[in-house]
């Protein structure tokens, strides 16, 4: 796994150490005050299936769980998440309703160029762990709403929202 060194333009005085659990692996690193949360996990921990957009928290390509929230990595400075706990997109796979979104997402052709994809499986996660198992069947309404921060500019949603309400259904089944 590369490491990058950030010295910053006055040397070492400028750099933070931090420590922060990225999907089960604790990440040390001297990083510079302004390096957003992001590009330290695509940089410094080398994942790079969280993308970046827009960079000011628009597009939600970069949304990632930090200590069990959603959050834009874009928006978050690397120092301000030392001592969290940190999921990204490759630790979706082994989260509760991961694979079966993984799975729903294939079936419906959710994703063309996958540039959104990481961000919209982290809403799509926030969603369903919010659905009652007990829940007659998925709101799709509520579904484009929960989706409405992430920015798709090929798949036109539809097949999304068919992706996500089919987890759901399974849910509320009581089969995921
Ligand atoms: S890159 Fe973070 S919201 Fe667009
Ligand atoms: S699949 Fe290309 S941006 Fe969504």
């Amino acid at each position: 796994m590369g490491r990058v060194e950030y010295w910053g333009e006055h040397g070492m005085s400028d750099l933070h150490k931090i420590s922060v659990t990225i999907n089960g692996e604790a990440i040390r690193a001297s990083v510079p005050a302004r390096l957003n949360l992001v590009d330290f996990i695509r940089t410094e921990a080398g994942l790079t299936g969280s993308h970046v957009g827009c960079e000011h928290g628009v597009c939600g390509a970069c949304t990632i769980e930090v200590d069990g929230a959603m959050v834009r990595g874009c928006l978050m400075l690397a120092v301000q998440a030392d001592g969290a706990t940190v999921t990204t997109v490759e630790g979706f796979a082994d989260s509760d309703f991961g694979p079966a979104l993984q799975e729903a997402f294939q079936n419906n052709h959710a994703l063309q160029c996958g540039y959104c994809t990481p961000g919209m499986l982290a809403s799509a996660l926030e969603y369903l762990r919010g659905v009652r198992s007990s829940a007659t069947g998925p709101d799709r309404a509520a579904i484009r709403d929960h989706i409405s921060g992430n920015y798709c500019r090929c798949t036109g949603y539809q097949s999304i929202v068919n992706a996500i309400a089919e987890v759901a259904t399974s849910k509320a089944e009581g089969k995921s």
